[in-house]
Parts: C-alpha cells; sequence; structure tokens
C-alpha cells in the first residue's frame, strides 16, 4: 500500500504559511500583494481555472484583478493592456491565461510581462535561469511538485527519476528542477521507444503526458514514487490522471490521488510567486 501524497493538505499548510506572510506585508506596505489574470476568449476550462485562481488570492488576502478580453482582440490591444498592469502599483504578478486564441502569438506577448513581475515563469528569461540554476520564479506545477517530495521527506539526490511529457510548462521544467536537486533524470515522451524500460527504472516517476490511466503497473518498479500531473476525463466522463492508479498504487511506494494531488499545489505555488514578487519589489 502506497502513502497517499495529500495535495490538499500541504497546499492548506502553505497556504496558511502565505496568509500569514501576506499580513506581515500589508502591515509593512500599507497595501496587499496584487495579481492580475488576463483571459481572452471562452474556453470554459480556462474560465475554470482562472475563477480558481482569484479565488485563491482573494482567500489569503491578495488584491486581485481578472481582464477578461474578447477572443478578437489584437495583438496591439493585448499589449497595451500589460503596459497598463506593468505601470500599476498595486499589481505584483501578471499572468496570461494559456492557451490563447489563433491568431495572437503566445511567445510575443508572455515576452511583453516583466520578468520580475512573470510569476508562470513562462517568461524567456526566467526559461533560461531555470536552465541555469539561477534564482527565479519556478513554474508552478513543477515547483508544487518539489514542494510535495520535500514535504514528504522524500530525498531526489542521486535517484533515478523519469520525467514523461516535454511540456514548456511542466515536463522540461520539471527536468530542470529535479536536476538541480541531484536527481539523474530521463525525459520521455511519444517518441521514446521502449518507454516501459525506462519507466521501469524510476525511483521518481513524473506523469505528464495528458492521456487517462497511461501509466500503467506493468510501467512502474516496485517502491517508486508516483506524481501524476494528469486531469483527464475518463471513459466514463470522470477525472482520471495518467496513473492507473487502482493498479499503480499497489506496488508504489508513494503516490498522488487525481484529484487532491498535484492540482491543489499548482495554485498554491502561484500564491508563493506572487507574493514573492511583491516582497521582491518593497526590498
Ligand atoms: N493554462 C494551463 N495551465 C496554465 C498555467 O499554469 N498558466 C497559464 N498562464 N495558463 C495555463
Amino acid at each position: 500500500m502506497a502513502k497517499i501524497i495529500d495535495g490538499r493538505e500541504i497546499s492548506r499548510n502553505t497556504r496558511e504559511n502565505i496568509k500569514k506572510r501576506t499580513s506581515e506585508y500589508v502591515e509593512k506596505n500599507g497595501r496587499a500583494p496584487g495579481l492580475a489574470v488576463v483571459i481572452v476568449g471562452e474556453d470554459p476550462a480556462s474560465q475554470i481555472y482562472v475563477r480558481n485562481k482569484a479565488k485563491a488570492c482573494e482567500e489569503v488576502g491578495f488584491h486581485s484583478e481578472v481582464i477578461r478580453l474578447p477572443a478578437e482582440v489584437t495583438e496591439n490591444e493585448l499589449l497595451s493592456v500589460i503596459e497598463k498592469l506593468k505601470a500599476d502599483g498595486k499589481i505584483d504578478g501578471i499572468l496570461v491565461q494559456l492557451p490563447l486564441p489563433r491568431g495572437l502569438d503566445p511567445k510575443v506577448i508572455i515576452d511583453a510581462i516583466p520578468p520580475e513581475k512573470d510569476v508562470d515563469a513562462f517568461h524567456v528569461s526566467n526559461v533560461g535561469k531555470i536552465m541555469l540554476g539561477e534564482k527565479c520564479f519556478h513554474p508552478c506545477t513543477p515547483a508544487g511538485i518539489m514542494k510535495m517530495l520535500e514535504h514528504e521527506g522524500i530525498s531526489v539526490d542521486g535517484k533515478e527519476c523519469v520525467v514523461v511529457g516535454r511540456s514548456n510548462i511542466v515536463g522540461k521544467p520539471m527536468a530542470m528542477l529535479l536536476l538541480h536537486a541531484n536527481g539523474t533524470v530521463t525525459i520521455c515522451h511519444s517518441h521514446t521507444v521502449n518507454l516501459k524500460d525506462i519507466t521501469s527504472r524510476a525511483d521518481i516517476l513524473v506523469a505528464a503526458v495528458g492521456k487517462s490511466k497511461f501509466i500503467t503497473a506493468d510501467m512502474v518498479k516496485d517502491g517508486a514514487v508516483i506524481i501524476d500531473v494528469g486531469m483527464n476525463r475518463d471513459e466514463n466522463g470522470k477525472l482520471s490522471g495518467d496513473v492507473d492508479y487502482e493498479n499503480v498504487e499497489k506496488k508504489a511506494s508513494a503516490i498522488t490521488p487525481v484529484p487532491g494531488g498535484v492540482g491543489p499545489m499548482t495554485i498554491t505555488m502561484l500564491l508563493e510567486n506572487t507574493l514573492l514578487a511583491a516582497e521582491n519589489s518593497s526590498k
């Protein structure tokens, strides 16, 4: 029986700490840390994510703004919204929800956010710093996973770490953070040959594929730590991860459930990055 890594509980503890530091920040600076979330278009999943981000901000005492723009907005109009937010003294973090509608280049938009307000850590400068191991914001999902491992006392040092998925948001930065923690890291993806041979070596396996129950028990080593980043609907419409939880749980030493694992940590780390941005700007 695996230890279930409870993302909700770790998230609660971390948010309590953020709340306390937020009160101290308000006391010292006479204003709350502020996050602006820009959402373009009507993507239903994005609407939910953005609502949850704003709610989380309010719960810890942040100032929160959601800027809703129509899908037809031009690149210049969106850039001028970012310009205004850059100059707004109430705003410490700026986040543009992805994906953007067709016709808007996310690279151009993200790189218009000043790196010190880029609380997603998607700006090319922050991506470069992550690669170099320099101090900067860490992308929220990989940062949340590192926090969970740390909370559980799971050391990465010298471990075989396998990341399945190579996205810019999760897979690549995850591999870097594990590498900086002295893991031996392999990234697998859709062209990987003999995937099972590689995943079976993992002491720590991170699944960020986007396919329901993709990681099956035969792909997992006995005693492995399993981190499931997936948020999929299974054949019955039920929320499921990238891991076949029911069967993999029997072999793992520790595992994150879906829901209630990595998911809650992502928004928590967004709060942490926003507070850091505010603290850095008031130094
Ligand atoms: N879309 C899905 N995940 C994310 C995220 O972490 N940040 C932003 N900005 N958009 C997303």
